[in-house]
């Protein structure tokens, strides 16, 4: 889909939109009545062929929700595609306006399909966007800035999708590979090998039973600044579970099922560094990824295992689908020596932050309440939804062990997304506490049925919050 401008009315029909589902007051007769025989108030869409007009009615909501236009445009675009119609064109006021419409436009037309022999034609190929408000210059720079990070986050729902059979640990570190290479940035990829020199022993002992090997690949952007000016250090960490079967404490097959979108946190890494590169923001920002698989097999790690992380904290293993802490508790200890004015991990990381928080909202955590608000107000303005869920230290005392340093599991299910986000904390530097996020996606990263913007399946929840959130810092 390409998004132009054009200061006149270009195309072949014209997307109307109906602010707070408001009808024009300059309708014709023709039109009126088109809308009336139809009973239409605004409520989502109506198409009056005889002017060729596409009314799009946009919800106002009483409660404070950042997506009306976006799942509005989304939703119209779909609609527009299966007309026998090929460009449309939009008049908008606003320059928050004209983002809104162009991640609906660009974020609503993609769908996984890399596996059906008959794909979803969408018909229409180019939107005009025209304003008398905005300068041109205004509009084109506005859509190419979404046109990038919106091709970060289809790009990354697309390897999220992608079955794990074939996306591997390997493949994504390949991938991530092929990426830095496009997009200038450093990637360097390390193998069991090093995993092993660096003593990541929580790590490696999730992987033991794959027939794949672990990689933890490390990504760096770093813009080049006039000597002596210091840019901001923002350092992600993305748990990047290929498969999860659960391992020796196998999920019953309705809960496995999904279980490729468990890579999620570490493809959304990836794709912010994708975007922070080629926004050009003046950051710098690295992207560590923990790739593994949890599966079974007679040299699988047991509950019962105490394993020694690369902090030397040792952790008893008592559920051996409580690796994605595991795998991050060596990223993150890993990710401090980078010494971070920011360190943000993402992780489909427990389904008790689905119960808490429904399935379209991140749980976002951690020791600095005004960081956390900092970050959900980030992710609001990009059209993310989230919740913060609080930690306190009788949760934290949940995963004390009797036979090592923490217990891999909480010994009670109450809070669990919190007390998971607490264990994470174990593993991150005393001195970045308060400069540290764990941002738990396991909700909003993989839905089965399509939402706003997001198709069924995968999201790439986490991009857009992170952008903005880093943008931000750089203001
Ligand atoms: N990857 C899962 C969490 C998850 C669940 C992500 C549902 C997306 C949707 C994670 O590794 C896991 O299995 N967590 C367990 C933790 C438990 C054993 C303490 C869970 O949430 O049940
Ligand atoms: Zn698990
Ligand atoms: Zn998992």
């Amino acid at each position: 889909m390409k998004i132009l401008t054009s200061s006149t009315r270009k195309g072949e029909l014209e997307i109307v939109l109906l602010r707070n589902k408001k009808l024009p007051k300059n309708l014709t007769k023709a039109e009126k009545d088109t809308l009336e025989i139809q009973n239409y108030k605004g409520e989502g869409c109506c198409f009056v062929e005889t002017s060729k007009k596409f009314f799009v009615g946009i919800e106002s909501y009483s409660y404070p929700f950042p997506n009306a236009i976006r799942d509005a445009l989304a939703n119209a675009v779909g609609i527009i595609g299966k007309l026998k119609i090929k460009s449309a064109f939009i008049q908008v006021e606003t320059q928050q306006e004209a983002k809104e419409i162009c991640e609906g436009i660009l974020l609503g037309s993609y769908h996984f399909e890399t596996f059906k022999t008959k794909k979803n034609e969408n018909n229409l190929k180019e939107i005009y966007l025209g304003s008398v408000k905005l300068e041109q210059a205004s509009l084109e720079s506005i859509i190419k800035r979404t046109q990038i990070i919106s091709h970060s986050i289809n790009q990354v729902r697309e390897l999220i999708n992608t079955p794990p059979m074939i996306a591997t640990p390997k493949y994504i570190a390949d991938y991530a590979q092929s990426i830095a290479k496009e997009s200038g940035l450093e990637c360097k990829v390390y193998d069991e090998k090093f995993l092993k020199s660096e003593k990541m022993g929580a790590f490696l002992a999730v992987a033991k039973a794959s027939a794949h090997q672990p990689y933890l690949v490390h990504l760096s952007y770093k813009p080049k600044v006039a000597k002596g000016k210091k840019l901001p250090k923002i350092v992600l960490v993305g748990k990047g579970l290929t498969y999860d079967s659960g391992g020796l404490s196998l999920k019953p097959g309705d809960f496995m099922t999904t279980m490729k979108s468990d890579k999620s946190g570490a493809c959304a890494v990836l794709g912010i560094l994708e975007s922070v590169a080629n926004l050009g923001i003046k950051a710098e920002v690295h992207g560590i990824l923990g790739l593994a698989e949890n599966m079974i097999g007679g040299n699988a790690y047991k509950p019962d295992d105490i394993l020694i992380a690369r902090n030397q904290k040792s952790i008893e293993v008592r559920n051996t689908d409580a690796e994605g802490r595991l795998v991050l508790a060596d990223c993150l200890s890993f990710a401090s020596d980078l010494e971070p004015d920011f360190l943000i991990d993402l992780a489909t990381l427990t389904g008790a932050c689905v119960v808490a928080l429904g399935d379209y909202s991140t749980g976002i955590m951690g020791y600095n309440q005004k960081l956390k608000e900092d970050f959900s107000k980030a992710a609001f303005e990009a059209g993310e939804l989230s919740g913060i869920l609080p930690f306190n230290p009788y949760l934290r005392k949940l995963f004390n062990s009797e036979v090592a340093d923490l217990c891999n599991i909480p010994s009670s299910r109450y809070g669990s997304a919190i007390s998971a986000g607490m264990f994470l904390g174990e593993f991150v530097a005393e001195s970045l506490m308060q400069k540290w996020l764990h941002l738990d996606i396991a909700g909003p990263a993989y839905v089965e049925k399509a939402w706003g913007v997001n198709p069924f399946g995968a999201s790439g929840a986490g991009i857009r919050a992170v952008v903005q959130f880093i943008i931000n810092q750089v203001k």
